[in-house]
């Protein structure tokens, strides 16, 4: 894969900060495709993560709507304050959670929502805990605002999130200089799919909540949960947000993945009532605003005519989900997260290989799938691990199955 270079020119280099910050394999990994496919190579893509469904038409309609009626000029920095009161409402009756509206800032995406929330919580030298692996910009939005980032490899392969016992540890020992200021999670997750269970994520709350360190929950694949539950599947995920184990807690969601709207750019984020007014100002000065006419159409993303049609996608997700971790799995794949949510899978190569990028290589050079290495997510044994992201119908993974098997079996 090629190494993206960085020199800087001498009158106006790059600040030291920024080579902290790893370019994504995966682009590389997008680049050969595409010039693979630009020869006429056949290329089963499984290696970027968002929906392969275009946005509902519902939505796309309200964002016409939007559009046509002039709706183009900048909303309040924490969003259109209809859109926060939904939001406010699909906790309330989705959750049964109480949040105030003025705790909710509409974002660009998810990201946005990361930026913000690395901005207003973190100083310099301060440590951030988070799971390895995990999201590979939430280490690069806290060494941006001078923070480090603590990795913390599972205690065991398939552990959805770090142990108590891990997190003491880590916060009594291991941080050099940094006092432990947060603790970054996300369920379901990105790369593995794992979702951490509600006792677990109360535990979780409760020890953030006694060691006075911040718990922040990416919730942004919820919706695309996949766990049956003794109460039936229920539109819009089964999961619970972090939210209902204490309020203090800070939450990122957005529209981008259950909603599929990742290229409208609108997320949120969910902050203590205590940090609204500083979020606020912050959301001001770092982007003035989420996109307007995307705001408007994300209004319409909670109907139930929409979500009619989200949870028939959220089916095929799960078919897909089902079909493609057994086909893993019968070509000698070892697979010790459960792909409960998310649409990936984080797939063990230790009967294959012992260099996942070199691996990522062969599969797309010569049988033309495009997969993203381990390496990408974190440091602990990333090597021996490749990330499937199942965003291609059923018989383009029915393809990659079988080249997998004819390459690896
Ligand atoms: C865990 C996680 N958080 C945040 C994001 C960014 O999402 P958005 O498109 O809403 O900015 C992603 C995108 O893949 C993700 O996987």
């Amino acid at each position: 894969m090629s190494v993206i270079k960085r020199e800087s020119l001498f009158q106006a280099p790059a600040a030291h900060r920024t080579r902290l910050v790893n370019p994504f394999r995966v682009m590389d990994v997008l680049e050969r495709a595409r010039q693979l496919e630009t020869a006429g190579v056949d290329v089963v893509h499984l290696e970027v993560g968002e929906p392969d469904f275009a946005t509902a038409p519902q939505i796309v309609a309200a964002g016409v709507k939007a559009l046509q009626q002039g709706r183009t000029a900048y909303t309040p920095a924490a969003g259109l304050p209809a859109l926060r009161e939904r939001i406010a409402r699909f906790y309330a009756d989705h959750h049964g959670v109480s949040v105030d509206p003025s705790r909710i800032l509409v974002t660009p995406g998810a990201s946005g929502a990361l930026v913000l929330a690395s901005n207003l919580l973190l100083n310099a030298g301060d440590a951030v805990l988070m799971p390895d692996p995990s999201y590979p910009c939430n280490r690069n939005y806290v060494h941006l605002v001078g923070g480090r980032a603590v990795l913390i490899p599972p205690a065991s392969p398939g552990r959805p999130a770090p142990t108590l016992a891990q997190l003491d540890r880590v916060c009594d020992s291991n941080v050099g200089d940094s006092s432990v200021k947060g603790l970054w999670l996300a369920s379901p997750a990105n790369p593995t799919g794992a979702v951490i269970d509600a006792p677990e994520m109360q535990a979780l709350s409760d020890w953030a909540s006694a060691r006075r360190v911040h718990l922040l929950v990416d919730e942004i694949y919820q919706g695309l949960d996949y766990q049956d539950d003794p109460g039936g599947r229920r539109a819009m995920g089964n999961l619970p947000t972090a939210l209902g184990c204490n309020p203090e807690n800070l939450v990122v969601n957005s529209f981008s993945k259950y909603f599929g709207m990742t290229g409208w750019r609108v997320g949120w984020l969910v902050v203590p009532q205590a940090l609204a007014v500083t979020a606020n100002i912050l959301a001001q000065n770092l982007f003035i605003a989420a996109p307007t006419p995307a705001q408007h159409a994300a209004l319409r993303a909670f109907d139930e005519d929409v979500v009619e049609v989200l949870e028939q996608r959220r089916e095929a997700f799960r078919q897909r989900r089902d079909f493609f971790c057994d086909a893993l799995r019968s070509v000698g794949f070892s697979l010790p997260w459960q792909a409960d949510g998310a649409f990936y899978c984080y797939a063990g190569i230790e009967r294959f290989a012992d260099d996942s990028e070199a691996f990522c290589r062969m599969l797309l050079e010569e049988h033309g799938v495009a997969v993203t290495p381990g390496t990408d997510f974190g440091e602990h044994n990333a090597n021996s691990y490749v990330r499937f992201a199942f965003t291609a119908a059923m018989p383009r993974l029915e393809q990659a199955a079988e080249r997998l098997q004819r390459a690896l079996a």
